[in-house]
């Protein structure tokens, strides 16, 4: 069946209409006339895949990932980088019109490099061979690389593949610092033949037992420095994340706050970037390994005025009050009513409002927009490559 792509999803897939159904097409871009075969139809939508292109878009490039149209983790890899700021700056403008009324200049998106981004990346392991898991399924795509991944982790794709031989090998994570010198490796299985690879990494993790001296890497984001253990969140973009701070710091030193809260704080390192320029900050995360590591991170940037909580936020955010900023940097389920709702009664002057989902992001600025005008929404195309975006979103209290 012969259909023509009218625009993308924001899943990047292609929409188009068949028989007054919509039909989402995956690796189908705008104007593109495909033959496709339907892979699921319902009532109201078809999906369907590509058999054949009549036509191909000018905005169609080469894929530089040998394993791209199997693997599944990335979504727009056929785009051009340029196009794909544009989607993405078009998918946060539609979604934060049509869910929030939200509309402001949504532009410029800050974005760096297309690949080799990556800081962190979890692979598994199925009979005897190492790679990701297909989208929703049990199928195992064998990888030789991955080209969002840095050079340091792919380095260490090869020795794995030998362990892989020689051991049972469920799991794999693979994290190293920014400047790719120090590499942490976090291994689950039977694993007793693991010697060879010690030299080549700065912390071996097995089955949660360290096998190292140390047990964490160190990294920075520009002069901040952090420590970072197998179980703590670092944001995983070597690069952007400099920027994604910057925008932040830069919203901070424009007012003078005294008392801020940083909540979602993850191993402190938003928090922590900004201990020069507010008097008092509070970070609140519930991963104890988060917290751990960012009350080491605070003697190591030797910043005095920023204590760490480790608790759920809903459950201790009413304890605060005289709050002028409230930074927000949630997963990608967002903010829960009870936050929400607290937020609107403490009352800050400021909320910092770091986003990695539109939606959930646009559900939360329809309530936030009762007291709050939004004074800026800033792209960052953190996840180049896939259909994630990040977004900062400042937020002003409306006077009476
Ligand atoms: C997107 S990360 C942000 C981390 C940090 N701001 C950064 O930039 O590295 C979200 C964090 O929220 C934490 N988290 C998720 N749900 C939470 C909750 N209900 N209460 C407290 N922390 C939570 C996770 O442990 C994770 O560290």
């Amino acid at each position: 069946m012969k259909v023509k792509v009218e625009k993308l999803d924001n899943f990047g897939r292609g929409i188009a209409h068949l028989n007054e159904k919509i039909v989402f097409i995956e690796n189908a871009l705008v104007g593109e006339e495909v033959d496709i075969e339907i892979k699921k139809e319902t009532k109201k939508i078809i999906e369907g895949k590509v058999l054949d292109y009549h036509s191909t878009s000018p905005k169609r490039i080469k894929t530089l990932c040998p394993h791209y149209y199997v693997c599944g983790g990335c979504h727009l890899e056929h785009l051009s980088l340029v196009e794909e700021n544009k989607f993405k700056e078009a998918k946060i403008k539609d979604i934060l019109k049509k869910f929030a009324d939200v509309t402001i200049p949504i532009n410029n998106i800050i974005a760096k490099n297309a690949y080799f981004y990556r800081n962190k990346i979890t692979l598994h392991v199925k009979n005897k061979k190492i790679g990701y898991y297909q989208d929703k399924t049990n199928e195992l795509t064998e990888i030789s690389n991955c080209p969002l991944a840095n050079s340091k982790i792919n380095n260490l794709l090869e020795p794995l593949k030998t362990l892989a031989r020689d051991n049972d090998i469920e799991k794999i994570v693979i994290r190293s610092s920014n400047d790719e010198k120090q590499i942490l490796l976090n291994l689950t299985g039977h694993i007793p033949n693991y010697k060879s690879i010690l030299p080549l990494v700065d912390v071996l993790i097995i089955n949660d037992k360290v096998l190292t001296k140390k047990s964490f890497i160190n990294t920075n984001i520009g002069s901040k420095q952090y420590q970072i253990s197998a179980n703590s969140f670092f944001q995983v973009n070597k690069e952007l994340t400099k920027n994604l701070y910057d925008e932040i710091l830069a919203i901070v030193k424009e007012n003078k706050y005294i008392k801020a809260l940083d909540l979602y704080c993850g191993t402190g390192s938003i928090g922590l970037y900004l201990t020069d320029y507010i008097k008092e900050i509070i970070g609140i995360d519930y991963s104890k390994s988060n917290i751990i590591d960012a009350n080491k991170n605070k003697l190591l940037n030797n910043s005095q005025n920023i204590k760490f909580i480790c608790a759920k936020v809903e459950d201790v955010i009413t304890n605060y009050s005289n709050i002028d900023l409230i930074i927000v940097d949630p997963p990608r389920a967002g903010l829960d009513k009870k936050t929400i709702k607290t937020i609107n009664t403490i009352e800050p002057q400021s909320i910092i409002y770091v986003s990695c989902d539109v939606v959930t992001l646009a559900r939360d600025l329809k309530i936030l927009k009762e007291k709050y005008y939004i004074k800026s929404i800033k792209p960052f195309n953190m996840f180049p490559r896939t259909y994630h975006v990040e977004c900062i979103c400042h937020l002003i209290l409306q006077e009476n």
